[in-house]
């Protein structure tokens, strides 16, 4: 098909047009939980404390003013566990009461609130309790999940139910970058079970507790390569990392697929460089959009084609915004050769809504389709926000401005 013509291609009818954010990144203040710790922990690697990120908590109609401009049908953002349940039993009316008004107000505005139980962050009381490695940790969460769902379920549009579990594993247990900063094999393992069984359990009492609402995992995923001799250190892996939750996604309503880049393999392990020419970003793996659709075709393959596929984040850190504009067209065009195929893509969730708290890396890698100014926190709509708001607006694949 000519690329003019593609430039005009149309999505299914009702594809989810979104963007996200998670609580950590954005809402500023969350001093009750393990990152928080973290970011000021001697040689953690942390560039820096979230502090106020982009004062969320208190500006959250500011972001929903943002979503609506854009003409998006959903918002993805997460609760913060250690607000709802500051410590163990005690829960917060007040927290509550603020992400139900996030939810009512999107509502109100005809946006879809995709509500993530957990991203990332975990209470301090469970991480001195001993974190997920430890199953009391799942049935904690299970009640936090029951809790928030008797709260929420019938203002909730969809629910995530833990974002990338296999990224808290591996970077927390194995790569020791993200908390507790541990490397430590079996752990991991244990780790990756354990969110599993919380994963499988929590979508038990959600759908008690909200039937109909949509449930599901999202999945950090990438487009794996070996170079030559990696093909089996590949595979070992990417099962790891993907496949072992891939293959407990049971009868979900989707699945959330989340993909940036590629991962290169060689006999030894993962490679950090990129292939010949290929730019490299801040986030330190390559420009790719074309990952998207890599992951998108082996998460069908894999899960069998059971459950619909929701893409629930793909974006790009860059300060670059005709950059960012071509990484989505380009991860677009992708998304549109999936559904070519028969593969049931619902939607496509740009990461993220602002430039935010990018976990270790600080404030650097800008991923907003909106700026916030850091003194004032003034979010400041991108050209970016303006192009994928005609994507989104005529549902169509809409020429970059460049081309
Ligand atoms: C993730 C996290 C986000 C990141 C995003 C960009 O999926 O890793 O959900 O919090 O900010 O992926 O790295």
């Amino acid at each position: 098909m000519s690329d003019d013509t593609e430039h005009r291609r149309a999505f299914p009818e009702g594809f989810i047009w979104g963007t996200a954010t998670a609580a950590h990144q954005i809402e500023g203040g969350n001093v009750n939980n393990d990152w928080w710790a973290w970011e000021h922990t001697e040689g953690s690697g942390c560039a820096e404390s979230s502090g106020d990120a982009c004062d969320s908590w208190n500006r959250w109609a500011d972001d929903v003013d943002a979503v609506a401009a854009m003409g998006l049908g959903a918002y993805r953002f997460s609760l913060e566990w250690s607000r709802i349940e500051p410590a163990e039993g005690e829960i917060s009316q007040v927290a509550l009461g603020r992400y139900r008004a996030l939810c009512e107000a999107l509502r109100g505005r005809g946006i879809t609130p995709v509500v993530t139980y957990h991203h990332f962050t975990t209470p301090q009381w469970v991480a001195d309790a001993g974190g997920w490695e430890h199953p009391a940790t799942v049935d904690a969460f299970v009640r936090y999940c029951r809790v928030v769902t008797e709260a929420l379920g019938d203002v909730a549009g969809a629910i995530c139910t833990i974002n990338e579990p296999n990224i808290v594993a591996t970077m927390g247990y194995l790569a020791g970058v993200f908390p507790p900063g541990r490397q430590d094999i079996p752990a991991r393992r244990a780790v990756n079970a354990n969110f599993i069984d919380a994963h499988r359990r929590a979508v038990e009492v959600i759908r008690e507790s909200a039937p109909g609402v949509p449930v599901g995992l999202t999945l950090s995923m990438a487009e794996y390569a070996a170079l030559p001799g990696g093909e089996a250190k590949l595979a070992r892996i990417r099962r790891g990392m993907e496949d072992v939750f891939l293959e407990a996604v049971g009868d979900d309503d989707f699945l959330g697929v989340q993909a940036y880049s590629r991962t290169w393999v060689d006999a030894e392990g993962q490679r950090f460089e990129g292939a010949e020419g290929v730019p490299m970003l801040v986030m330190g793996y390559e420009f790719r959009p074309e990952a998207l659709e890599a992951t998108l075709r082996r998460a069908w393959e894999v899960t069998g084609g059971r459950l619909p596929l929701w893409v629930t984040e793909n974006g790009i850190g860059t300060d670059d915004d005709a950059q960012r504009i071509d990484y989505v067209h380009r991860a677009l065009q992708g998304v549109l050769r999936v559904i070519d195929d028969g593969i049931d893509v619902q939607g496509y969730t740009y990461w993220s809504l602002l430039d935010n708290f990018e976990w270790a890396f600080g404030y650097a890698p800008r991923f907003g389709l909106v700026d916030v100014e850091r003194s004032t926190f003034q979010r400041l709509p991108k050209a970016s926000a303006d192009w994928f708001g005609q994507v989104a607006r005529t549902n169509r694949l809409v020429a970059p401005p460049s081309l």
